[in-house]
């Protein structure tokens, strides 16, 4: 007979899956038509889309485990005493999305004891389901990934975001601009959920960004370790959820991306 927990998390799974899937569809079906869109901040959006996404990830999940915590970014905290915590962004690229840009996704994971135990994110218009779980490995539509083999800074295709406050922009842009001189590209394209994904697949050989929210780090960090790659805070800490920050590689550019972050590092 299986473990508890382990019947807890296959059951889990499932549930992630389709309430990822479902939010997609969601997203998919309004994407490209006119949307009220709302400021956050002076460059944060926030659409109906991502409300709508939210509302229905949060009751699926509340009906499936209604003792689980439910932290989404959109204004669900549901806390208590559980050890198991779903962690949601039901729109990771809002802006992208309110602009007709393709690069958007929905990313729910599950934590247990503080741990990230199941990762799951989607990506409505390609049809990519990025699957982990912990132990597990991790998978896209099926196939298992790995991250890319790159070894040193010079061949290295990294990406990275830029926060919603403007007076946080002078750190990132210096990391911009040395990895830039370094790497052979960078790119910034504005969903931290789907660019974890994307080292996982190896596509991309690095990541890092900060500050960024548990939302948009803990599916995603997830699949990079899952996939054989390295995850930690801009320090080679473990504990870059509650940091806010993150630095996911292939593993072999990880103590080079650490030492440029150290360099323009602000504090
Ligand atoms: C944002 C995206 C973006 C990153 C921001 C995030 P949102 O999430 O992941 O790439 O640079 O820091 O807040 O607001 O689109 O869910
Ligand atoms: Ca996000
Ligand atoms: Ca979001």
């Amino acid at each position: 007979m299986l473990p508890t927990n382990e019947i807890v998390l296959d059951r889990a799974l499932e549930v992630a899956i389709d309430v990822a899937r479902q939010a997609g569809a969601l997203l998919r079906e309004r994407w490209g038509r006119v949307l009220r869109v709302e400021h956050k901040g002076e460059i944060n959006l926030v659409t109906e889309a991502d409300r709508e996404a939210e509302r229905l990830i949060v009751e699926r999940l509340r009906a499936a485990f209604p003792h689980h915590r439910v932290l989404a970014e959109e204004g669900t905290n549901h806390d208590g005493e559980a050890e198991y915590r779903w962690i949601v962004d039901p729109l990771d690229g809002t802006t992208n999305y309110a602009r007709g840009y393709p690069m958007f996704c929905v990313s729910v994971a599950l934590e247990r004891a503080g741990r990230v135990v199941l990762g799951v994110v989607y990506q409505p218009i390609l049809d990519e389901l990025f699957v982990a779980r912990r132990g597990g490995g991790a998978w896209l539509n099926g196939d298992r990934l790995r991250v890319s083999t790159t070894s040193g800074l010079e061949k290295a295709f990294l990406a990275t975001g830029f926060p919603y406050d403007r007076a946080l922009f002078d750190e990132p842009l210096r990391q911009w601009s040395a990895f830039s001189y370094r790497a052979l590209a960078v790119r910034r394209d504005g969903a931290a959920a789907l660019n974890l994904c994307y080292v996982a697949a190896g596509r991309f050989d690095g990541f890092w960004e900060r500050p960024l929210q548990p939302w948009d780090m803990a599916a995603g960090s997830l699949m990079v370790e899952e996939a054989g790659g390295q995850v930690s805070d801009f320090r080679a800490a473990g504990d870059f959820l509650r940091r806010r920050e993150i630095v996911a590689s292939n593993r072999r550019l990880h103590s080079a991306m650490l030492a440029v972050l150290a360099e323009t590092a602000t504090s």
